[in-house]
């Protein structure tokens, strides 16, 4: 996804927005929206958002899966 797409019309949220606020530590959907306000207005966003909120996430747990399973020598 463009990171400049405008998820949230409403609320002017970006996806780049979403994933920096993520980065900084929001560790689901609600706390993307707490902190982003994307999606807490109209709602027609919900479901993009979710469904882009979850691709990121599943993408950390896949990196940290990679980190559990490495054993050092
Ligand atoms: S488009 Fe996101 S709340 Fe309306």
């Amino acid at each position: 996804m463009n990171k400049s797409k405008l998820i949230c019309v409403c609320n002017g949220v970006t996806a780049k927005e979403v994933r920096t606020v993520i980065r900084k530590g929001a560790r689901n959907l609600s706390e993307v929206q707490q902190f982003t306000k994307a999606s807490l207005s109209c709602g027609r966003c919900r479901a993009e958002l979710t469904q882009y909120t979850e691709k990121i996430f599943s993408n950390q747990k896949t990196d940290i899966q990679q980190y559990i399973s490495f054993e050092p020598e």
